[in-house]
């Protein structure tokens, strides 16, 4: 039966030129580069420069997203931003996203669901191609977490990076089939219950202020490992597909030890784990499109490739999305 599927016609990303070594946060606060790059697998963020906003990132991840789809900008039809960090409460991202870029028809909204972002905003995309109510999506991840975190709070100041990635999706008729290109299955979750485990102490309708990230890093961690399990091994059931199938797992970057765990958990071959954490540590909703696009450019994905790519974050939210490249 024929079916419209969200083909990925291109990706694209962008990271802020500044960068921060753990040695440079050792000069701030009482940590050492052993610590971090042991504890978590990070070892240098990029740092947006303070007249760069997320919307700048988003743009110029989805400026690269473009070009390499061959897809002209007036025929994008929708403009999903997932971000936890806005340029302003609104509008949206994604309409200064959609006006940077020179879109004037459809829509353009923001996701927010944290870390679980991108994860989200694809499966929305999705939902809009394949219905036929949109034709061509630009989906961004988008952060500047360095603007919230709490420079002097060392268990989190480390985690976290800046930076931006962007896909363009089109709708295209397929088969209806595991075979088909473009996005097989996409699932989200969310439990509200843990809400207190990770989330930012302001707001424009409580404090009135932005507030800081606060964090339990180690119960955050243990569900991790459990939900993202948990959301991989739904996928694959619903596809039919074995976690040896999947050419390339493309995870939201958080912790090295949390990959590890899932990867052990699943019996996944870690060498087909795509890891940008070393040089990116978390950027929160842009760490899978980053990712993506550093296998991209590695050539590390062919046409034909089966992509996993999965997320979990504050809320606690997570989710999974299946691709044929
Ligand atoms: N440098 C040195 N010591 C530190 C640092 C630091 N940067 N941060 C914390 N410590 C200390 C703590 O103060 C504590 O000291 P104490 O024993 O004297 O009290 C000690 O290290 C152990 O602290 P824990 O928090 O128990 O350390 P843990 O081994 O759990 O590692 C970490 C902390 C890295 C945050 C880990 O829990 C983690 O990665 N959790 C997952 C959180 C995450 O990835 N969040 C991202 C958002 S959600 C997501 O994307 C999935």
């Amino acid at each position: 039966m024929a079916v419209n599927r969200s083909v990925i016609r291109g990706v694209g990303a962008y990271l802020p030129k500044r960068i921060m070594t753990n040695d440079d946060f050792s000069r701030i606060v009482d940590t050492t580069d052993e610590w971090i790059t042991e504890r978590t697998g990070i070892k240098q963020r990029h740092i947006a420069a303070d007249d760069e906003l997320t919307s700048d990132l988003g743009i110029a991840a989805a400026r690269q997203a473009l070009v390499r789809s061959g897809i002209d900008p007036v025929d994008i039809d929708l403009v999903i931003c997932a971000t936890a960090t806005p340029d302003r409460t609104f509008p949206a991202t994604a309409v200064r996203i959609q006006a940077g870029l020179g879109i004037t028809k459809g829509a353009a909204f923001d996701i927010q669901a944290v870390c679980s972002g991108f994860i989200y905003a694809m499966t929305t995309a999705d939902n809009f191609l394949k219905t036929g109510l949109f034709k061509r999506a630009i989906v961004v991840g988008a952060e500047t977490f360095s603007r919230i975190l709490d420079w002097s709070d060392r268990g989190t100041c480390v985690l976290f990076g800046d930076g931006a990635g962007a896909v363009v999706l089109e709708a295209q008729p397929q088969h209806g089939t595991r075979e088909d290109r473009g996005i097989l299955s996409a699932l989200i979750r969310s439990d509200g219950r843990y809400e207190d485990l990770l989330y930012v102490d302001g707001g424009p309708g409580s404090t009135k202020t932005t507030g800081f990230l606060r964090m339990n890093g180690r119960e955050v961690f243990r569900h991790a490992i459990q939900k993202i399990s948990g959301v991989i091994e739904e996928t694959l059931v619903m596809t039919g597909y074995t976690p040896d199938e999947i050419d390339l797992y493309v995870p939201h970057q958080a912790n090295q030890r949390i990959l590890d765990g899932i990867a052990k958990r699943l019996g996944v071959d870690p060498k087909k784990i795509m890891t940008t954490l070393a040089k990116h540590g978390n950027t929160s909703a842009a760490s899978i499109p980053l990712a993506l696009n550093q296998a991209f450019e590695e050539r590390r994905l062919s046409e034909g490739d089966l992509v996993l790519m999965e997320a979990m974050g504050g809320g606690f939210t997570w989710g999974a999305v299946l691709a044929r490249w």
